[in-house]
């Protein structure tokens, strides 16, 4: 296995050296958006690590089960869902219409971990939500 893979590269390196091309095979030096959307990019491994297991990848959730957080009316009260990922929450809760009674866990994360995976969800999966902050999520956690 590892010899075929050496010998279309040997023959490769040889039609290259052969042709005097110059080598411009290296990497791309631009790295377009990648320190802009940092913080998104973040908040989106926070999401697929902490979330995605109950909401699912694209925050659709799951029927009766997991609600969903994809054009999710309940994140209009900011304020409560921060809450929800500082404390958790059992019992009913109603999302978009549909009445969900199950357990969610408290979640682990410091406030700038909260702050950027609720501000991948407010600004993903539909919703037209603004950046949630650390100090905003500082704020809540204070007055719980
Ligand atoms: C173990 C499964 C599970 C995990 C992990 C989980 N949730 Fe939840 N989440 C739930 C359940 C279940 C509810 C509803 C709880 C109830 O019935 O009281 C809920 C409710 C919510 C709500 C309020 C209702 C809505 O759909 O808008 C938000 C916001 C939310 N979760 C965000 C998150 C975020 C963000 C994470 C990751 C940091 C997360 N959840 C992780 C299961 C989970």
């Amino acid at each position: 296995m590892k010899l075929l893979q050496i010998i279309p590269a040997a023959a490769i390196m040889i039609i290259a050296a052969s042709c005097g091309g110059d080598n411009t095979t290296g990497k791309n030096p631009y790295q377009t958006g990648e320190s802009a959307s940092a913080a998104t990019q973040s908040g989106e491994s926070i999401y697929k690590t902490n979330c995605a297991s109950c909401h699912m990848a694209g925050g659709e959730g799951i029927e009766k089960v997991y609600p969903p957080l994809a054009k999710s009316d309940y994140l209009a009260d900011r304020k409560r869902a921060i809450t929800q990922i500082i404390k958790g929450s059992s019992g009913e809760i109603v999302v978009n219409g549909q009445t969900y009674n199950n357990t969610m866990p408290p979640q682990q994360l410091d406030d700038a971990q909260i702050a950027a995976v609720l501000t991948y969800v407010y600004t993903n999966m539909g919703n037209t939500g603004t950046a949630v902050t650390a100090e905003e999520v500082k704020a809540v956690r204070a007055s719980l």
